[in-house]
């Protein structure tokens, strides 16, 4: 459906999916997926989107992500520009796609809605989504407020679900890919594994901290807002878990400085990695070092084959 050579994701990546990660993943079989948020205006994503077709001359595709924000987005415009620009696939996620989907679909694009509950991926299928990301309790970013893990979400969905899904939250080697695909999941969707690539856009720093933290170095952030955000835990996740611990609602006041989106950006630009919050997953405790795109899907999908053909073939005994 999606044209592209191993069932291998790069989800969207707020500060990260920039042309030079989603062109590295789509040259190496692929799916990139630019975020057309991370682009000040439409027309930088216009800009963004021409740049990124010079770097590959394989599909790539534009997340929207669709949240509540202090300031209006003009997500009308986003998408305009992604349809003028011929993309040919969207991930859309936060919010419910309905009210740009006639257009997507009007002009041929497939749409990817991601989302953390089996309620969310069968309206995303009965509004005419072509397929979901079930991103599970461990992904990086919001896992929504149900704590779900994919052991359970991706089942259910192979259960009730017609239209194909993606795994996602948690998977960055081939055992991953295997038991994703044994789960019933068409391919696997990652965040948090590419930005440790020797592509991803960010300091050399946040990627030796990547190789250096353990499965136990996120935390969980606005759960007293429920609007949960899994993050690196550094000092200032620390602080803002302090302010959340205290009696009490949580005024989102006192925590907004710490946790700007453009502080996180500083991060990843000056690799001052104490300066603002991030986006993590578990996934964290599986990474120990910095390949190239095209090693990583390569030995993913080696690895998966590996399994598959061997370990698991060889469980079976011989039919009579
Ligand atoms: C740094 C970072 C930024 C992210 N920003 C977004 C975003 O803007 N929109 C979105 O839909 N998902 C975002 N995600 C989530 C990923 O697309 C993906 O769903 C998630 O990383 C999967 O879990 P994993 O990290 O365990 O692979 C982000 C993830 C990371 C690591």
């Amino acid at each position: 459906m999606l044209g592209i050579k191993h069932p291998i994701v790069q989800g969207g990546m707020q500060w990260v999916g920039r042309a030079e990660m989603t062109s590295a993943v789509a040259n190496a079989g692929g799916l990139g997926i630019l975020t057309a948020l991370t682009q000040p205006s439409p027309e930088d994503l216009r800009k963004e989107i021409e740049r990124c077709r010079q770097m590959t001359d394989q599909p790539f595709a534009v997340n929207l992500t669709i949240l509540p924000t202090i300031k209006p987005i003009p997500y009308g415009d986003y998408v305009d520009v992604i349809i003028d620009s011929g993309i040919k696939i969207i991930e859309t996620a936060g919010r419910n796609p309905e009210p740009f989907l006639g257009a997507m679909k009007a002009a041929g694009i497939k749409v990817i809605h991601k989302c953390t509950s089996i309620r969310h991926a069968l309206k995303a299928e009965s509004i005419g989504c072509d397929m979901v990301s079930v991103d599970g309790f461990e992904c990086a970013g919001h896992p929504g407020e149900d704590d779900v893990t994919n052991l359970i979400l991706l089942p259910l969905a192979a259960q009730r679900l017609k239209i194909p899904f993606i795994a996602s939250g948690g998977f960055g080697d081939g055992r991953g890919l295997a038991a994703a695909l044994a789960l019933g999941a068409d391919g696997i969707n990652m965040g948090t594994r590419f930005m440790a690539t020797t592509e991803a856009p960010v300091h050399e720093n946040v990627k030796q901290a990547m190789v250096e933290a353990s499965e136990l170095d996120t935390a969980l952030l606005f759960r007293s807002l429920r609007n949960t955000a899994r993050v690196f835990k550094n000092s200032i996740a620390e602080q803002v878990l302090e302010i959340e611990d205290q009696e009490g609602a949580t005024n989102f006041d006192d925590i907004a400085p710490l946790v700007k989106g453009t502080r996180g950006a500083v991060v990843f630009e000056r690799g001052d990695m104490e300066y603002g919050v991030w986006s993590a997953g578990m996934v964290l405790g599986l990474i120990s070092d910095i390949p190239s795109c095209e090693a990583l899907i390569q030995r993913i999908v080696d690895e998966a084959q590996e399994i598959i053909t061997t370990r698991l073939q060889g469980l079976i005994k011989p039919q009579e």
